[in-house]
Formats: structure tokens, sequence, C-alpha cells
């Protein structure tokens, strides 16, 4: 009986590693179970001194299961640790938001070789990495992802920021973290739905770039639900979603070329957030809507097939993910698409896919195309 439980003791102190090779950033994504407790060590490791002060970022959902031995193991580890428990959700994602962990980092007293960690989604993580960019010209800052989503996407490469009233994320910086610590187990907690818009950022993977991971989708049985899919599944789809993000944020930091590749269905999806209002659609569901759309965009114009785009369609469905286009005004739609960060010298700009595990940057769109499709999709 003792020597089971300390087989799963050693089992579960296993931490896998993947790195982020930036020149000048570089920093390693920690994935395994149980670590969060472990996170005092962790920065022990990093070299971060005992009595630097750290603010760490939350939200209710989070700070109650986990917040308390989060911040023990901190001040275990010699940290001078605060809390800001903050409303989360996408509606919060403003800069009042960001004011309010600037005035925690003025009351905390941080400094230039302060810390701030995210313990939360990637609406916790965008916000607590911005005031971190933009606190005393930038601080370091930790992200400790806890969805599904932030763990695969969000936490990795740098981009932070807030929502403008005109359009979605359109005020950040890019500041990466020091380190991304992953404990899968926080899975646990996380609602269904919130896991769901979670997969639709590990299907895009597969679309973009990893036909493997794709048909290791379309093999597993279950997408939608933590404990049937198991910890071994969710460790492998969680790494190679890693590795696919810092493949590509190694080799375009700033976005000046193959990283607007990972907008794969953002375009739409970023439409239907703005106008439907932040919060009515989770990101990862807008995400799911748009990657549909963009792929019948691609068959309109002759570069992808239906068979294809229906495997996309199966797996998006298979993780419980909404695929239908909701009605909106087409005037809106076509404003809101120039208004987008995707817009370069007045062209729209989209990632259109051309086969599973291949999608291209392409600025060959135009207005009436989307016109026709909206009224295609509104058919479908
Ligand atoms: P989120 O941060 O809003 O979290 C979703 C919900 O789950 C929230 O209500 C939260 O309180 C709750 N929650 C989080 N972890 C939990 C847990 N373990 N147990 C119980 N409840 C938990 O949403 P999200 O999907 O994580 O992130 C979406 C945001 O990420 C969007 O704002 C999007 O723009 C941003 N994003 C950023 C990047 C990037 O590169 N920076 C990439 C993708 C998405
Ligand atoms: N989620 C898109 C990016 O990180 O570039």
């Amino acid at each position: 009986m003792v020597f089971s439980k300390f087989i799963i003791y050693i089992v579960k102190q296993e931490i896998c590693t993947v790195k982020v090779n930036l020149a000048n950033n570089p920093y390693e994504v920690r994935v395994g179970s149980h670590i969060l407790y472990s996170i005092g060590e962790e920065l022990r490791k990093l070299q971060i001194k005992a009595g630097t002060r750290i603010l760490v970022v939350s939200n209710p959902d989070v700070a109650t299961p986990y917040s308390e031995i989060f911040i023990k193991s901190l001040s275990n580890a010699g940290y001078i640790s605060k809390l800001l428990v903050i409303n989360a959700g996408e509606e919060q994602k403003t800069t009042q938001s960001i004011s309010l962990i600037h005035n925690a980092s003025y009351e905390h007293q941080l400094e230039r070789n302060s810390l701030i960690i995210a313990l939360g989604g990637g609406v916790i993580g965008d916000m607590a990495g911005f005031a971190a960019a933009t606190w005393l010209r930038g601080i370091p800052f930790i992200q400790v992802p806890t969805t599904l989503l932030a763990m695969v996407d969000a936490s990795v490469g740098g981009k932070t920021g807030v929502n403008h009233p005109n359009g979605k994320n359109l005020i950040g910086a890019f500041h990466q973290p020091k380190l991304v610590l992953i404990d899968i187990d926080t899975l646990k907690t996380l609602p269904r739905r919130e896991f769901s818009a979670g997969m639709a950022e590990v299907i895009k993977y597969g679309v973009i770039g990893d036909s493997g991971l794709f048909q290791k989708l379309e093999e597993t049985k279950n997408l939608s639900d933590f404990e049937l899919l198991g910890y071994e599944t969710i460790l492998e789809i969680i790494k190679k979603s890693v590795k696919a993000k810092a493949y590509i944020v190694e080799k375009d930091e700033k976005e000046n070329g193959i990283r607007a590749l990972l907008n794969y269905g953002h375009t739409f999806g970023h439409v239907i957030e703005n106008l439907t209002g932040y919060g009515k659609w989770l990101h990862g569901e807008a995400v799911s809507i748009g990657m549909v759309a963009v792929g019948q965009l691609s068959i309109e114009k002759g570069l992808w097939s239906k068979q294809d785009a229906s495997r996309q369609k199966e797996l998006l469905l298979k993780a419980d993910l909404p695929v239908k286009w909701p009605k909106l005004d087409h005037d809106s739609v076509i404003r809101s698409l120039q208004g987008d960060k995707k817009v370069k010298e007045g062209k729209l700009r989209f990632v259109l896919p051309k086969a599973i595990g291949e999608v291209f940057l392409s600025s060959k769109v135009e207005i009436r195309e989307i016109n026709n499709l909206m009224n295609k999709l509104e058919g479908i």
C-alpha cells in the first residue's frame, strides 16, 4: 500500500519541458501534474532571489480552489507575495482592469526586478502580462494557465493586451514570460464548455500545420471531456500544441510573417466576438465558427476540398463546438473586418486552408466575396 502511494507520487512529479528558443527571451514551458504547488521551487530554479516581491493576479474561479496553497508555496520559498483577485470574463479585458493591476503593483511596491504571476485563463494571462509589460516600462512575469485554451495557446508567445470598444486585443504589447507552468490537474475544475473552447485552438494547430495531430484527434473517441480523455492523451495534446506554437513563435516573434498563420479562424472569430458583445461566445467557440467560415471561403475560391472541410467540421462537432454562422448585419461584418488588425494596406487578409496541415496567408479576398460568403453561410 505504502509502496503504491510512493509510485503514484513519483509519476505525478514527472514534468515535461518544451523550450521556446527565442534569441533574446528564451524560456521553458513546464507541463505536469500537481506542479502548481511547487511554484516556489520553480522560481528558485530560475534564480529568482528570496525576498522578491510578487503580485499574483487571478480571478475568483481560480483563486478559490488554488491560490491559498500557491501563495503558501511562494512564502515557503521566501517570496513576498500578494494576491489580487479581479473579476474575469472577456468583458473585463479592459484598460480599467489594467489600472487595478497597476494600482496593486504600486501598493505592493513592485520594482524593476519584482514579478507578476498570472494564475488563470487567457483573460488573466493577457491582462497580467500587459500590466507587467507596462509597469515601470516592463517587469518580468510568469504564466500559470488554468484553462486548456491558455495552456495550448495564450500563455505561450508573449502576446499580451486588452480589448478596445472597437476591436479585440487592439491595445497590447509583446512581452515574453520568464516561465510557463502548466498543471494539467487544474483542468479538473474547468467547466466543460471552456474545455471545448480550448479544443478549438488544438484543432487549429492540426489544420494549420500538423496533420499527425489532426489524425490523432480524429482517432480519439472523445474531445470534450477531460476525465474521458485521460491524463496521458491530454498531456500529449498539450505538448504537441505547445511545440507547434513555439515553432512558429521562434521563427517570427513579432508577427511579421508566419506567426499570422496562428490567426487561422480568428479573423471571423474576432468579428463574431466584437459584433455580438464580448462574452456571448467564448473565444474558442468564435474561432470554431471562424474556422468553418474561412474554410467555406477557401472552398468558394476553389482552393480547398469539401472533404477536408467536412473533416474539420466533424472534429469541431466532436469537441462540442458551435459551427453555425450567427445572423449578423453584413455591413457591420465588413466594417469590423476593416477595423481588424489583420488588415494590411487596406486589404483584407485571411489565413486560408489548402489541405489538412497546410494553410497560407492571402490578401486576395474582395469585399464582394465576403458578402457572397455570408449569404452562403446563412443558408448552411
Ligand atoms: P478565460 O480566461 O475567460 O477563462 C474562462 C473561464 O474559466 C473564466 O470564467 C475563468 O474564471 C474560468 N477558469 C479558468 N480556469 C479555471 C479552472 N481551472 N477551473 C475553473 N474555472 C476556471 O478564457 P480563456 O479561454 O482561457 O482565454 C480567452 C482569452 O485568451 C481571450 O481574451 C483571448 O483573446 C485570449 N487569447 C490570447 C492569446 C495570446 O496569444 N495572448 C491566444 C489565444 C487567446
Ligand atoms: N494566438 C495567436 C498568436 O499568439 O499569435
